[in-house]
């Protein structure tokens, strides 16, 4: 999938945006404040529907202006068959429309645009409680495997309506059965499909951390989130009382989790500032590796601030890496001396100045 043109109007301080996208590299450069990260975002909600900045769309909207809007072409790379996105917000509701006709489900763009993010920030990944760890997984195994978001979908439900029970401390044992069935059809079936998937992530992970770290040996455990030697219903049934107790469900792959050990012990406690970043960047390269591979077709990843904490020949290795699996690449730098773009012939460059945006030939 690739991104051809990209239309922005009244969006933070972009006032109108008209671009022509190469399927390699996009880069866009230019001053603190000029619109950078502005455009990044843009490319993000039209793939997911909300911003990776606020979860106020409002704040979006540049000053004074009532809506802001977005326009996209994605070419599929195999059919070369090309699909419009529109995107507007206005009186607080987000309007989306694919191809002329409206959008219902937020999960139609995300298997439309399957897209990456990298920022400063994105060693977060790394250090913070296993939620993010999940998504990203979760992002892994739902375009390998479609259907993998109708079971979390029930699931969740089902979870939703079990911790419900459990809220308000009822004890008829025969109210959770249903629940409880529910519960370990889809758990059991996520499970699965996370951990075929987890088996295949870090033979990858393992190649790009040679490529980009050298660091070994590593290893990643993957937690179900339950103790797999117990039958489901048997592990509610044993963790019931706990369960009243605590109001909620405790156990099962909404709890899942991802570990990272180099020598047996957390990433996190032993690498560097600079080792842990090139750490993120070998889990995102895994990602789009295995995406390629498995659906024959390639994703988008943004890189917001592409310099910070990588030297030069580690933001090389990373652009050839992704430019190599033919994903569909944005980066954002304030200085353009830092990126050696010379190798990369599908490259498109962007000054950035006071929301406006100009290819530079
Ligand atoms: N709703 C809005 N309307 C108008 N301008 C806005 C709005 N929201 C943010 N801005 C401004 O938009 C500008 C662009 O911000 P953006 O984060 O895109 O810059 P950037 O180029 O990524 O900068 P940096 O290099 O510092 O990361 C900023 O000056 C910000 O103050
Ligand atoms: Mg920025």
């Amino acid at each position: 999938m690739a991104i051809n043109r990209l239309l922005i109007n009244n969006l933070r301080n972009i006032d109108s945006v008209d671009i022509t996208l190469s399927p390699g590299i996009n880069v866009f450069y230019g001053d603190n404040g000029s619109g950078k990260t502005s455009v990044l975002e843009a490319i993000y909600l039209l793939a997911r529907a909300r911003s990776f900045r606020t979860q106020k769309q409002k704040v979006i909207i540049a000053n004074n202006k009532r809506s802001f809007q977005i326009f996209c072409t994605v070419e599929n790379n195999n059919t070369h068959h090309e699909k419009k996105i529109g995107m507007e917000f206005i009186n607080n509701k987000i309007k989306i429309h694919l191809s002329g006709q409206p959008l219902k489900k937020s999960s139609d763009l995300t298997k439309l645009l399957p897209l990456l993010l990298i920022t400063p920030d994105s060693k977060n990944l790394i250090f913070q409680g296993p939620s993010l760890r999940r998504k990203f997984l979760d992002w892994g195994v739902f375009h390998v495997e479609h259907s993998f978001l109708e079971y979390s979908v029930r699931y969740q439900r089902a979870l939703k309506q079990r911790n419900s029970l459990l809220k308000q401390k009822i004890s008829e044992k025969q109210l959770y059965n249903f629940w409880d069935q529910e519960l370990k059809q889809f758990a059991l079936k996520i499970h699965s499909l996370r951990e075929e998937y987890v088996s295949y992530f870090f033979e990858r992970l393992v190649f790009y951390l040679n490529e980009l770290v050298n660091i070994k040996p590593i290893s990643m455990e993957y937690l179900a989130g339950w103790p797999l030697e117990l039958e489901y219903n048997l592990m509610l049934t044993k963790t019931y009382n706990k369960d009243i107790k605590l109001g909620f469900t405790e156990k099962g792959p909404h709890r899942s989790d991802l570990l990272f050990k180099v020598e047996g012990q957390l990433v996190q406690e032993k690498l560097s500032g600079g080792q842990l970043k090139l750490f993120t960047c070998a889990l995102y390269l895994a990602q789009c590796a295995l995406f390629s591979e498995k659906s024959k077709s390639s994703n988008i990843i943004l890189i917001d601030d592409l310099p910070a904490e990588l030297d030069e020949k580690h933001r090389y290795t990373l652009l050839k890496s992704l430019y190599s699996l033919g994903t569909q690449i944005f980066v954002t730098t304030t200085n353009l001396a830092m990126l050696e773009l010379k190798q990369f012939k599908n490259t498109r460059l962007f000054h950035v100045e006071h929301g406006k945006v100009r290819e530079m030939v």
